[in-house]
């Protein structure tokens, strides 16, 4: 194999990375999908097990996926073949360097759909379509751009071209250029809305439904839920972290840049929980209310604020703003991995990558209205009702990110030389190095294994391990 491959560039500092790595970390995820998945899944409980599976799982593999890119340099392709290139189930570690690749690219097809309607959502504020209507017409809007595919195909291919025109001029002129701005700005403008959200909301029902827990509300899809939604927001098993960490320097700390990431990460999705269920409930809206819960809550909310609209549109343009740090994150894996096949190609690699991910995009796009009847799975009964939006979804955000995850951990533990892990990590031979290793070896492989597994079988372990406890209470 040919290791010659194309140097890249390096982040100008920590800092930029950190801004960065947090941008690709924050995004629908956090402000879009964290505050519909804790509704759905009963509030306190499902956050405590949310912060728990971060702790557990999310950030030694966040410190796993920065220190294999470091090492290397290179993208995962690369990277990954190249540590395994003298082991044995060599071809195990090749497959697991495209799944990294290619995973991204599944995610972005859809992503970049929804990332168009928070795209479209700041011109529908600036028109005033929003303004000055009852909750039901908010809905019957969201209604309206859910079943019109022309809408819908045109501001995902905004949302594509935004994306391709930032990673087409590289880590510094583009990558670095973007996060800068658009980060700070989403940190104030969120900071506004939630105290905007604790002034005019119903603040104790959110905060018992946030953090008061009630275990009786969790079953063992919450579970998975709660490791799905933490790799997914963490931007782990997805190839955007490693690959950022292969244009990281090496005077750089990756314990703390990873502690770091997670820390804000589950603040933003904190946050964002803080700034929309104090409405939901002074609306009297459902918690429950799914996917659509930001383009028909946050609306009304705007709705009633002075210059409700003014912040609508910053609102939106800040939703837009965090889809975009990560698009690009979900973007650069691929145009890493073609930078080293064709050097000095970037901007051609650039749209070749795009332009693929926007086509599988606008099968999903289409899949939500027109190709509603289109199940592609339909011959197996689980997925019966699933059209290519949702399958996208559910197996990048669930089967494919945690499998990814699970391979990378065991990689790492298992594979990679000791010497090598502890000199990337910086950390001597210490107590923390390993626990750390203690988790990646073990805890992460078989924890996520489980919950993959219970994923399989369609919570069939979850339910044997409760019809074994509920046995034992009783005898
Ligand atoms: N972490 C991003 C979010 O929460 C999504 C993402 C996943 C980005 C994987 C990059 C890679 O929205």
């Amino acid at each position: 194999m040919n290791m010659a491959v194309a140097k890249h560039e390096k982040w100008s500092s920590g800092f930029t990375f950190l801004l960065a790595a947090i941008g690709s970390a924050v995004g629908l995820g956090n402000i879009w999908r964290f505050p519909y998945v804790v509704g759905e899944n009963g509030g306190g409980a499902f956050v405590l097990l949310y912060i728990g599976m971060v702790i557990l799982f999310g950030i030694p593999v966040v410190m796993t996926e920065l220190l294999i890119g470091r090492r290397y340099q290179m993208s995962p392709v690369n990277s990954l073949a190249h540590i395994g290139q003298d082991k044995p189930a060599r071809r195990l570690w090749n497959a697991l360097g495209w799944s990294y690749v290619l995973v991204p690219i599944g995610i972005l097809s859809f992503y970049g759909v929804v990332a168009g309607w928070t795209l479209n959502y700041v011109v529908k504020m600036g028109s005033g379509a929003l303004t000055g209507v009852d909750a039901t017409t908010v809905e019957n809007t969201f209604n309206g751009m859910m079943s019109d595919p022309v809408v819908m195909i045109f501001w995902q291919t905004v949302a594509m071209l935004i994306t391709m025109g930032i990673v087409a001029r590289g880590v510094k002129g583009g990558l670095e250029k973007a996060v800068e701005i658009l980060m700070p700005a989403l940190f104030i403008i969120l900071l506004v809305l939630v105290a905007y959200a604790l002034y005019a909301g119903d603040t104790s029902k959110a905060m018992d439904f946030l953090f008061v827990p009630d275990f009786s509300k969790l079953t063992g899809r919450s579970v998975l839920e709660a490791a799905g939604q933490a790799f997914f927001s963490l931007s782990l098993g997805s190839g955007a972290i490693m690959t950022y960490g292969a244009y990281l320097t090496k005077d750089i700390s990756i314990p703390k840049m990873s502690c770091g990431v997670a820390f804000a990460d589950t603040l933003v999705a904190l946050l964002a929980g803080l700034a929309i269920f104090p409405i939901v409930f002074a609306h009297g809206l459902d918690p429950q209310a799914g996917p659509g819960l930001v383009f028909v809550t946050l609306p009304v909310v705007f709705d009633g604020m002075p210059f409700g609209q003014l912040f609508g549109i910053l609102f939106f343009l800040l939703i837009t703003f965090a889809a975009v740090t990560s698009t690009i994150s979900l973007l650069e894996p691929m145009v890493s991995y073609l930078e080293e096949r064709v050097p000095h190609m970037r901007l051609k690699m650039t749209f070749l990558a795009g332009a693929v991910t926007w086509a599988v995009g606008v099968l999903a796009a289409l899949s939500l209205n027109v190709m509603s009847d289109v199940k592609p799975l339909g011959f197996i009964q689980r997925f019966a009702d699933k059209g290519v939006f949702d399958l996208l979804d559910y197996f990048s955000a669930n089967v494919f990110m945690l499998l990814n995850g699970l391979m990378i951990a065991f990689f790492a533990g298992w594979v990679m030389k000791r010497t090598a892990l502890l000199e990337e990590l910086g950390l001597e031979d210490s107590g923390l190095f390993k626990f750390w290793r203690l988790l990646i070896k073990v805890v992460v492989p078989i924890g996520v294994g489980l919950i993959f597994i219970n994923f399989v079988t369609e919570g069939w372990l979850m339910d044997s391990l409760e019809g074994l406890f509920n046995g034992a209470m009783a005898g």
